[in-house]
């Protein structure tokens, strides 16, 4: 893959829409040896703008429902399916998904995350490769296989949802929090066998 660097993708012409409708493309944020891993659908305008992911109102929720957990943005990592902003925030196209794969999956490898939480329908069906119900699937555990081995999966609901259905909000709450016990040192190892 001679346009990423480590984690980072410099330049990239995989798809012709987007290449030229973007401003920048947005790599994923965070430690490279985090615990949790969030992977979104893709950037939207502020995060076009601002070359980060979940920076707009979707990423106030986030940070604010992280905190409620006891989790900090600082000490997770965040990315998304695609690195380059879908034009008035069009879901990607399934090639645009593929074009992006070896770079997620690459991450994921390099990061080597206890678990990836995926945020919203997107992500979870691209990860999973399978339909999600994501709100009836939320908090449910599949293994994905990464280099060969077993990634524990978490399906949850996007933070976007709970913007306009404030029934998501104790979801996506109760998700992040299972999320958060699911890498914490102490449970982990019993929780591994839960699944
Ligand atoms: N929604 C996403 O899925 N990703 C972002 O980075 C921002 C909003």
């Amino acid at each position: 893959m001679s346009n990423m660097d480590g984690l980072t993708v410099t330049e990239c012409k995989r798809c012709e829409a987007l290449c030229v409708s973007r401003s920048q493309i947005v790599n994923g944020v965070g430690p490279a040896d985090a615990d949790l891993l969030f992977v979104g659908e893709g950037p939207g305008a502020n995060e076009d703008e601002q070359g980060e992911p979940f920076v707009g109102r979707s990423g106030d929720v986030l940070d604010e429902t992280l905190r409620e957990v006891g989790l900090d943005r600082a000490d997770v990592r965040i990315t998304n399916c695609v690195r380059c902003r879908p034009p008035e925030n069009r879901d990607p196209h399934k090639a645009e998904l593929a074009n992006c794969r070896d770079y997620l999956e690459s991450e994921i490898e390099l990061v080597d995350p206890e678990l990836v939480v995926t945020l919203g329908k997107v992500p979870g069906e691209h990860l999973l490769e399978r339909d999600v119900a994501v709100t009836g699937e939320a908090g449910d555990v599949t293994d994905m296989t990464v280099d060969g081995g077993p990634q524990p999966v978490m399906i949850c609901v996007h933070p976007a949802a709970t913007l306009y259905d404030p029934s998501q909000k104790e979801t996506f709450r109760k998700t992040l929090e299972k999320a958060a016990e699911f890498t914490d040192g102490e449970s982990g190892q019993k929780r591994l066998g839960d699944y």
